[in-house]
Parts: structure tokens; C-alpha cells; sequence
């Protein structure tokens, strides 16, 4: 039988699937049923400062090769979610990765702090969200100083509990703004982020978002996504959780072979229903038997010695 534990910075996994951020919210009911249908651990929604409604209806919408969103990180506010984060990390069994956003680094240094006291095994930081103090109010992901000072003062925040890093595609930088996160001492790397895009309805003459842009994920950017951990297993030295596109057990060696520890799961709840992650598993398990493989780790970066 293939062994598919595996070790995050740290956190022991008995599979390398994570729920991704925003998918399931951050109640322990919903976040049991991810365990129960086999993940190897499960990242909360995005949670900022203060309440958020976010952007107005529709938020999201699937179509042949992809989903796309703009729900413009709406969400109850960290004080608000406390209690909510704290019951599902003492309710499951599994690990539990927080996740936050802010406006600033000082608010980033609020959220994280009293994230930390809920018990979550890993903070996950959300650079796609404007810096207001950056004076063209650009993403922090985008730039490898605003990366390398939120890193740096989350850690001075947050103790000894791991910081992940999750990265975006919309930097042509990524590599570069991944090696500052490593840097500034983050443990390990997400990538990636929803891509920007605009879907339009030919008939109705205007895009399909009230918010025209959104972030699109699915099969569409899987190709984005292994690119980007491509080039960041040559870079950084920390794990990374390759995110992107991925739908079946294929798809995730494909990510492990370019070079990531673990692979996180978003629209493919969606795809292929909240057993995606058993089923990702037992693909995983039956190409690691056909091949010989014993072990996820047996693969890691594989691709790179090949080519
Ligand atoms: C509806 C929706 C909401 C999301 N919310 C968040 C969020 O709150 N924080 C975050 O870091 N990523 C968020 N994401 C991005 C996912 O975590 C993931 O990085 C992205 O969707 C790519 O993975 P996938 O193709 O498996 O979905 C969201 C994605 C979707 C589709």
C-alpha cells in the first residue's frame, strides 16, 4: 500500500490533500464533513479586521473550464470568528490552517495575533488583497518588499505557529516575491491564488460579474498553477502547497512531480463533489501501486531530474 503521509513544515499529514482557503467557510460543521470525506487537512476562509459584505450578486459562476469569482473577501470580521475558529480546531481531527487578509500590515498584525490564540496549526496569509498604504494601492503579492515586511511582522505576532505564505499568479514576480517570503521566515509556500479574468455575456453585452473582474479558478489555470511551482521548487526551500486546477489524483502528482509537498483543493469540491478529496486519494494511491512508487516524497520534483 502507497505511504501518502506526508510532512508540512513541520505539521504531519496522513494525505497530502488540503481544502483551500474560501471554499467551506469556518464552521466545524462543514469542516468535518471535508474530513470525513478525506482530507489531509483544511485551510479556513480568508478572515480580515472587521465585517465585510463583499461585492453584490453574482459572485460566482462556473462554466465549461472553470469558475470564476469576485465575492470581494466577505467575511464576519476576526473578533466575530473567534469562537467559530476555535470550535472547528478543537472539533476536528485533522490540522486546521487559518487564513487572513488585512488593508495594512498593522491590521494584518491584529488579525494574525488573535488568530493565533484559536489553536490553528498554520496561519495562511493572503497577499492578493491591496496594501491601502502602498500609494498605487497594489496587492502585496506583487511586490517582494510589501511581501517581505507582512512576513516579517506576522512572524514577530504570531509565536511559533507556521506562516504560509500564499502567492499570486497575477505577479509576473512570483518566484521572486516567493524567495522574499522565504526570506522574511515564512514556512512554507501556497500557490496559487485565483487568476484575474473577465468572462463576457455576448447576448447581454456586459460581463457576467456585477464585479466584471474575478478570479478564476478550475482546470483552467492548473497549467498556471504547476508553472508556478515549476519555478518556485528551483527557488525557495520551503514545502509548497500546490493549488491550482486540481480535479482528479493525476492532477495532483502532476503538482507533486513539479515539486509540491501538498495540494490544495478549491473548485474541485465543485467539479466532482465533497468526496473529491477520497477520490483524489484512491487515484493518487492506484498510480503510486501501477508505478512502484512507495511514497509521495518518492516523487517530489521528479519532473526536474527527467528533463
Ligand atoms: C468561491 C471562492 C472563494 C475563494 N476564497 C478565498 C479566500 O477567502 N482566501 C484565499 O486565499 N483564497 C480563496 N480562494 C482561492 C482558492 O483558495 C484557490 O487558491 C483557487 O481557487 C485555486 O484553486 P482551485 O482551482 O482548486 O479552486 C477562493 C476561491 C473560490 C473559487
Amino acid at each position: 500500500m502507497a505511504n501518502l503521509s506526508v510532512n508540512l513544515a513541520g505539521i504531519s499529514l496522513q494525505n497530502p490533500t488540503v481544502l483551500a482557503s474560501g471554499i467551506m467557510g469556518v464552521s466545524s460543521s462543514s469542516l468535518k464533513f471535508v474530513e470525513e470525506n478525506g482530507a489531509g487537512a483544511v485551510t479556513l476562509k480568508s478572515i480580515g479586521p472587521t465585517e465585510r459584505p463583499g461585492h453584490k450578486n453574482p459572485t460566482v459562476f462556473a462554466w465549461r473550464e472553470g469558475i470564476q469569482n469576485a465575492v470581494g473577501l466577505s467575511n464576519p470580521g476576526i473578533e466575530n470568528s473567534i469562537e467559530k475558529i476555535t470550535t472547528s480546531v478543537t472539533q476536528l481531527d485533522i490540522p486546521v490552517f487559518g487564513s487572513m487578509f488585512a488593508d495594512t500590515i498593522d491590521n494584518f498584525k491584529r488579525v494574525g495575533e488573535k488568530m493565533a490564540s484559536t489553536g490553528v496549526a498554520a496561519i495562511e496569509v493572503n497577499l492578493s488583497c491591496p496594501n491601502t498604504e502602498d500609494d498605487f494601492g497594489r496587492m502585496f503579492a506583487l511586490d517582494t518588499k510589501m511581501t517581505s515586511d507582512l512576513i516579517k511582522a506576522v512572524k514577530s505576532v504570531v509565536g511559533d505557529i507556521p506562516i504560509f505564505a500564499k502567492l499570486s499568479a497575477d505577479s509576473s514576480e512570483i518566484v521572486e516575491v516567493g524567495k522574499a517570503a522565504e526570506a522574511a521566515g515564512a514556512d512554507a509556500i501556497t500557490a496559487i491564488n485565483t487568476i484575474s479574468g473577465v468572462v463576457i455575456d455576448i447576448n447581454m453585452k456586459r460581463p457576467i460579474l456585477t464585479n466584471k473582474v474575478g478570479g478564476v479558478s478550475g482546470p483552467a489555470i492548473k497549467p498556471m498553477g504547476v508553472r508556478a511551482v515549476w519555478n518556485l521548487y528551483n527557488s525557495v526551500k520551503i514545502p509548497i502547497i500546490g493549488t491550482g486546477g486540481i480535479n482528479t489524483g493525476e492532477d495532483a502528482i502532476e503538482y507533486i512531480m513539479a515539486g509540491a509537498t501538498a495540494i490544495g483543493i478549491g473548485s474541485g469540491v465543485y467539479y466532482r463533489g465533497i468526496d473529491v478529496f477520497k477520490k483524489v486519494t484512491e487515484e493518487m494511491s492506484r498510480f503510486m501501486e501501477e508505478n512502484r512508487y512507495k511514497s509521495v516524497e518518492e516523487m517530489r520534483g521528479i519532473a526536474h531530474k527527467a528533463s
